[in-house]
Formats: C-alpha cells, structure tokens, sequence
C-alpha cells in the first residue's frame, strides 16, 4: 500500500500496524468462540443479528477485517467467497495466522476499504464491525460498499455511537461522560492522535440524520438500526466507555442497509 492515500488512511494504517500486537490475543478469542460476539460488550448474534444465520452461495466482504473474524463467521456460514480488506499488514498477518490455524479459507486484501480494488458487483454481504464503520470517511466507505455490492446486496456496520463521541472529552480524556462536548450537528472526522489518554488514530461518526441522509443519497435503503445496550453496570472503562454509562446511554449503533 503507497502513501498516495487520504491523510487519515495513513495515519490509521500506522497506528494498526503499531498497536496490532495488542489486538492478538482478542482476535484469537473471538475466532475461538462458538457463536459470533459483537462490539464492545461482546453482544451475541442473537441478540445482534449482524450476520443472517445463513450465507451459502453468497459473495462477501470485510471492510477494515482486522484480525478477521468477522470474515472467519461469514465462511462458516457458508459464504461462496469471503474477501477482507485492510489497511494493517500487520493485522493482517494475524488474520492470515489464525485463518491456517483454524482452516477456513479467506482472501485478504491489504488495501484501503475506501477503494477496495474489486470490481463493481462483486459482493453479495458487506460488514464491518468497528472496521471501515468508524476508521473511514463515511462519504469514500458507505458508496464504496455500494458499488462493490449487487443490487439487493446488504451492508450490515456497527460502530461508535454518535452520542458518544459528542460526550467524550475534546482533549481525549477517558472515560466518556455526561456533558455535550462537542457538537451533535458539528460530527465528522475526529482525531485522536494527541489524546491525552491513549493516542489513537482520525475516526469518522455523523449524526444521525446525516447517516440517514448519506444512505439516502447512495442509494441504501435502510432495513433495521439498533443502539446496542450494555446489559451490565461496573466502572471497568473499556474503550473509553464504561459499562454503567453503556447501560443507561447508546455506545454502539448497528445499521442494517440494503442497495435498492
Ligand atoms: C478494531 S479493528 C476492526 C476489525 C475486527 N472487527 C477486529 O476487531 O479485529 C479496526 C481495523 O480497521 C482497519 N482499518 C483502518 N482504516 C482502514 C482503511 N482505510 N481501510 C481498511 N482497513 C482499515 C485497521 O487496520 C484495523 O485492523
């Protein structure tokens, strides 16, 4: 991958590829599991249904695949064909590890999941947890996942709530609270590098109404949109959340999409 990309892109990639080792042992508890969990609080297929229980005969994509699990569970649903993308060598040399390791065949793509470089119509089923859905500009990944998929081919994504991130701390401080931050209208790119906890990487989020109205735009007509809850309380602060604020308030948005 060149450095011919957006900003963020690089920025992103080289805090992946940096910070990968830390995500290896979670990659290989999740490709362990028996059923699919989910986001944040590890929320299960059934409750969160991102992925149908059946795939067979379909062509399907991972946007930001990471260590690829997600992809793991569309072959085992019987996906045709089970392509992720990302933009960490690094998290993909997991990937590729714990794909030999436990048999499942994927294609992995090191590459940008704004410009994934398949052909138009090629996928079936596009997901992203925590992938493309919050590491890429919403305006470059929500039209890519279109023109990669078939008419009547789905988008499943889940994410970084919006109320979330206006709550958390402008300096970056964890964990997130109660006050408005920033504002609700103002959402878009948020850059994290010089968080004063844990420096991360530019993520993307928008309100509401302009996801709504960017699906509209693309042509996704929208099937099912949930705010995952946290079923328990505790203070335990896990990706700047904690359990007892996830509990009372939405962390984590999931959309459901169809191309029209
Ligand atoms: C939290 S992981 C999510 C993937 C998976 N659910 C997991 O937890 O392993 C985020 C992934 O998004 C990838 N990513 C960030 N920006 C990307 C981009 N522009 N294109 C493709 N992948 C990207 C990162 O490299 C990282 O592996």
């Amino acid at each position: 991958m060149s450095d011919a990309h957006p900003d963020h892109v690089v920025v992103n990639r080289d805090h992946w590829d940096t910070n990968a080792h830390e995500w290896v042992a979670s990659g290989a508890h999740n490709w362990a599991l028996d059923t699919p969990e989910w986001g944040i609080w590890g929320i299960g297929n059934a409750e969160l249904p991102l992925l149908p229980e059946e795939l067979s005969g379909l062509d399907a994509i991972e946007l930001g695949c990471g260590t690829a699990y997600g992809s793991a569970w569309m072959a085992r649903r019987g996906a045709r064909r089970v392509v992720g993308v990302d933009a960490s060598a690094e998290q993909l040399t997991t990937a590729t590890r714990l794909a030999d390791q436990h048999g499942v065949d994927l294609e992995l793509i090191h590459g940008d999941a704004q410009a994934v470089p398949l052909p138009d119509g090629s996928v079936d089923f596009a997901l992203s947890e925590y992938g493309a859905s919050i590491w890429c500009d919403p305006y470059r990944w929500v039209p890519e996942a279109w023109r990669l998929l078939r008419p009547g081919g789905r988008l499943v994504f889940l994410g970084t709530h919006p109320l979330a991130h206006v709550t958390a701390p402008l300096d970056g401080a964890v964990p997130i609270d109660t006050t408005l931050h920033r504002g609700w209208f103002d959402l878009y790119r948020l850059d994290w590098t010089d968080a004063v906890d844990d420096p991360g990487g530019i993520e993307f989020c928008l309100p509401t109404s302009g996801w709504m109205a960017l699906f509209h735009e693309v042509g996704f007509v929208v099937e099912d949109y949930r705010e995952p809850r946290c079923s328990v309380t505790g203070e335990e602060v896990r990706f700047a959340v904690t359990p007892t604020w996830a509990n009372r308030w939405p962390s984590e948005q999931a959309w459901w999409l169809r191309k029209a």
